[in-house]
């Protein structure tokens, strides 16, 4: 029987890549036809080309094979245990499941879209510092012409301060530049923290990383990720945040920007974090003017609501759209955020149906497929979009009249080096708020390719989570050559 079986499967099997033979293998009839379709679409590079509904019926049989097969839970997991529901954001991300306590709070663990495969000995294999100099460094800038400004790049960096950042070791780990590359690297050798292992208590995947930002969409580049950086940014007066005179970020008295997340940023993220700082005051003033018995707790807590929730439409009806720009994708992201029905019917009669219908935003509950909420390790991986910077910004003159293409004069351009860290954050402050978010919208960024990633990332200060310099500097495009030394498998089994 079974070699019937094995004949009768063998052609439909040469039809698929051997990295995915296993996971198939597990599969009912209907996903193994559906996963072929979409393998076959994935061959031929066309999902982005077809017509819209056919590109959409494409795009959920991927979600729907990817949230059954490439959800993976790293750590144990409290079982039939309900907890206390809140209406409102905590500080760590705790009690945001109802069923769940600690899904997707501070110090929570990465999760997994592969089973994780041991690279232990493949650290320098091929060698990061190789790769960095061979592949990545950039020759040429390319940019992205219209398509993508500094403000988008930049927006993509306050995300990841909201969602991701590894819990580090105190052990170094160092990199030796190969003599075969060494006289092109800017740092012949560098030391950098490995990242923190820690016991899962389970025996299926038993080790994991855990993050040290919360990863639900909360605002946390913000407000923080625990109670003592929300204490440091909020006014506890009529539920605002702290803001300067000028419009940008308090400081304090080391000239780091008091903010929620201010680790190795710069500063095209620093105004984005004051532009939401405002939203969230302007929120505040609103509800008061409407709701004058609201104290300034309750103020606090449905701002931030609304601003959390203003930061995840924009992400992902804007800027996902403007990254990946094509009428599928628009579609497709309308369709997670209204639904079917549309926005007009969402905007009159509020979330009606499942996600299908009424889309993602506004279900009465989570929908997690059996898999507690995190990020994941390849995640933060395929987010490493380092080469979007470019090595200057442009300074625009927003005081002149403005040429063609509503573009003002060109006054300079700044070394990206002289934009980051405490060095950019003073500079940002003789630049001002208006200045800066003009200019980073008429400049394109970097593009995603090889052979673009900025220099000054080669030689960098990292920071501590105070937002402090280290005395080590690190070549960031090395770095994440060792792929984080985090056990990654190959991106095959992902699907991508
Ligand atoms: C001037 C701006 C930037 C600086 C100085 C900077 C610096 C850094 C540094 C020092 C790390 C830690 C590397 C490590 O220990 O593995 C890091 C990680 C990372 N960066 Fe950037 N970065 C910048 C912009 C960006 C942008 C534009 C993105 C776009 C998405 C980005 C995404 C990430 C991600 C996903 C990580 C990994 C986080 C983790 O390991 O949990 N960064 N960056």
């Amino acid at each position: 029987m079974s070699s019937i079986k094995a004949l009768f499967s063998a052609p439909f099997y040469r039809l698929i890549h051997r990295d995915f033979h296993e996971v198939v293998a597990t599969m009912p009839l209907t996903d193994k036809i559906l996963f072929l379709i979409m393998h076959s679409v994935d061959k031929f590079g066309i999902w982005h080309r077809l017509p819209v509904l056919l590109g959409l019926t494409y795009l959920a049989i991927r979600r729907m094979l990817q949230q059954t097969y490439n959800l993976i839970n790293v750590g144990s997991t409290p079982v039939g245990v309900r907890f206390n529901h809140v209406d409102y954001r905590t500080s760590d991300g705790k009690l945001n499941d109802p069923s769940n306590e600690v899904a997707g709070s501070q110090g929570s663990f990465f999760g997994r879209n592969i089973q994780p495969v041991d690279q232990r000995d493949k650290l320098t294999k091929p060698d990061p510092m190789v790769v960095a100099t061979k592949l990545l460094a950039r020759t040429d800038f390319k940019d992205t012409g219209k398509q993508f400004n500094m403000i988008a790049a930049s927006w993509i960096q306050f995300m990841i301060h909201d969602w991701i950042d590894h819990l580090e070791d105190t052990q170094q780990i160092e990199l030796i530049a190969p003599t075969e590359v060494a006289s092109q690297c800017p740092l012949k050798s560098f030391k950098f923290y490995k990242t923190r292992e820690v016991p899962t208590g389970s025996y299926d995947i038993n080790s994991g990383h855990l993050n040290i930002r919360t990863p639900w969409w909360d605002g946390s580049a913000i407000y923080g990720s625990n109670n003592k950086t929300l204490s440091k940014v909020r006014t506890y007066k009529d539920g605002k945040l702290k803001i300067s005179e000028d419009g940008l970020l308090p400081h304090d008295e080391d000239g780091a920007a008091v903010s929620g997340d201010v680790r190795n940023s710069w500063a095209g993220v620093s105004v984005l974090q004051a532009l939401f700082v405002k939203e969230h005051n302007t929120v505040c003033d609103t509800l008061k003017r409407e709701y004058g018995d609201l104290n300034d707790e309750d103020l606090y807590r449905h701002a931030r609501l609304v601003t959390s929730a203003v930061i995840a439409k924009i992400h992902t009806i804007d800027w996902t759209v403007e990254l990946l720009k094509t009428d599928t994708l628009l579609a497709g992201m309308r369709g997670n955020w209204y639904g079917l029905l549309g926005k007009k019917f969402k905007d009159a009669f509020g979330h009606v149906g499942g996600f299908i219908l009424g889309g993602l935003v506004g279900l009465k509950s989570p929908q997690n497929h059996g898999v507690p909420y995190s990020l994941t390790e390849e995640f933060t991986s395929v987010y490493r979009m380092h080469a979007l910077l470019p090595d200057n910004l442009l300074l625009r003159d927003t005081s002149a009249a403005p040429g063609p293409n509503k573009l003002p004069p060109l006054i300079e351009e700044v070394p990206m080096a002289e934009m980051i860290g405490l060095r950019g954050e003073a500079r940002l402050s003789q630049i001002g708020f208006t200045k800066q978010m003009v200019s980073m919208g008429h400049q394109p960024s970097g593009a995603l390719e090889l052979f673009n990633y900025p220099m000054f990332l080669r030689d960098l200060t990292p920071q501590d989570r105070d937002g402090k310099d280290r005395p080590d500097h690190v070549d960031l495009a090395a770095l994440e050559g060792t792929e984080r030394e985090r056990l990654l498998g190959t991106m095959n089994s992902v699907g991508d």
